[in-house]
């Protein structure tokens, strides 16, 4: 895939309408947005258009509506804090692309910014509807896609429009494909990539095409114990992906066969059940994966692995995270998520985490500044390192 997409400043905006999608999918409780980091990250965009005498209409999912217009999924909380953090008015249209949100579009002057409703209150939007497309397209000159989060979506919003208005980049996009890009094309090596998470089903492809590019691929997470599973060892109660064991041969072979170093937990946290409520007082013991009793189940990886993976971490020059190390939101569970965190806090290499949970457990333990990069996106940053074509990338216009 061509990543070299034309962004905002190749193109001339003053004056225009531009619609620009972000994605304000912001997490909310009882009404109040808990974190703005997506409304934060869109900033530099909106103020450049701003800053340009565009007239900015921006528009965002929000949830899963599917085409009902739920209340509790309005943007208008969006609106609320977007104006406070850009210091003017965000008018809020009353519809996505209906007779409010066209009138407020023709009224706009230049430097105003308004905010389209959610874009998923109409059905058409998760269906790329040319209809909605264009009904969409019609309020302005120019769109600009900056929603790296749901850029692997192809939605009226995020890729359909561009088949009717000239479509290019903003900052956040631009700046997501570029670090990560260049890892994945171009890393400083050593290069070491870190995966987490429960499942192996969930990874499938990122494993197979990170086999291709890093010099060592680190396992751990509840995907861990199939492949320990793989290797012959008995785990326990320890989840299994019990379809995924080949599959897990396969990619041990393919590393063997890369020279790629394959590292898993050496020991592991284990404990008789599932914690649940899942942050309820857990009791645990560390004991080596090649003697998890068989009425215990791995829950983290062990201070060993902790050990082995942020060396490895320490000693690279360029490190990709995804997906915690255990029950990351159980504290006694925590603990390895915790020391990777920690090891890419302490490293010098250029540091990206690929959204998600890791992304959350950086910001939680206050590393997010010691990161080079956090994705803001969770399943467009996966398959970005899937090597996926993403729609919303991929109908820029080429540099
Ligand atoms: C996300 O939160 O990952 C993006 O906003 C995409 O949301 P979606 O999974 O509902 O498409």
């Amino acid at each position: 895939m061509n990543y070299n997409k034309k962004s905002i400043e190749d193109i001339e905006v003053a004056g225009k309408r531009v619609l620009c999608r972000c994605d304000f999918n912001v997490p909310t409780k009882d009404g109040k947005i808990t974190s703005d980091k997506r409304i934060v990250a869109a900033l530099p965009t909106i103020q450049y258009l701003i800053d340009k005498g565009a007239k900015v209409i921006l528009c965002s999912h929000m949830g899963k509506p599917k085409g009902e217009w739920k209340p509790e999924l309005s943007l208008k909380v969006v609106a609320d804090r977007l104006s406070e953090l850009l210091g003017k008015t965000v008018i809020m249209a009353a519809d996505v692309a209906g007779e409010d949100a066209k009138a407020k579009a023709a009224a706009l002057q230049p430097g105003d910014v308004m905010l389209l409703e959610n874009t998923r209150y109409i059905k058409g939007e998760t269906k790329n509807d040319p209809e909605l497309s264009k009904d969409l397209a019609s309020m302005a000159d120019i769109f600009v896609n900056d929603a790296f989060g749901t850029a692997h979506r192809a939605h009226s919003s995020t890729a359909g429009v561009a088949d009717y208005l000239p479509a290019v980049s903003g900052y956040l996009v631009q700046k997501e494909v570029s670090i990560m890009g260049k890892a994945l094309a171009n890393p400083e090596r050593p290069f070491v990539a870190i995966l987490g998470g429960a499942k192996v089903s969930d990874k499938l492809n990122v494993i197979n095409n990170l086999l291709e590019k890093v010099d060592t691929l680190i396992i751990g997470g509840g995907m861990a114990y199939t492949f320990l599973a793989a290797q012959g060892y008995t785990v326990g109660k320890s989840l299994v992906d019990s379809e995924k064991l080949d599959y897990c041969k396969e990619m041990m072979a393919k590393a063997e066969v890369k020279g790629v170093k394959l590292l898993l937990p050496v020991d592991t946290a284990v404990a008789s059940s599932f914690p649940s409520p899942i942050d309820a007082e857990i009791a645990v013991q560390y004991v080596d994966c090649t003697a998890i009793p068989a009425d215990q189940m791995g829950l983290d990886i062990g201070p060993k692995a902790c050990a082995e993976f942020a060396g490895a971490a320490k000693a690279a020059k360029t490190v990709v995270w995804n997906g915690p190390m255990g029950v990351f939101e159980n504290p006694t569970l925590a603990k390895g998520t915790i020391a990777v965190a920690q090891a890419l806090a302490d490293s010098d290499a250029v540091t990206i985490v690929g959204g998600g949970d890791s992304a959350a457990a950086c910001e939680q333990l206050g590393f997010a500044d010691q990161i080079t990069h956090i994705s803001t996106g969770g399943g467009a940053s996966l398959e970005f390192l899937e090597g996926l074509e993403l729609p919303g990338i991929a109908c820029l216009q080429d540099k």
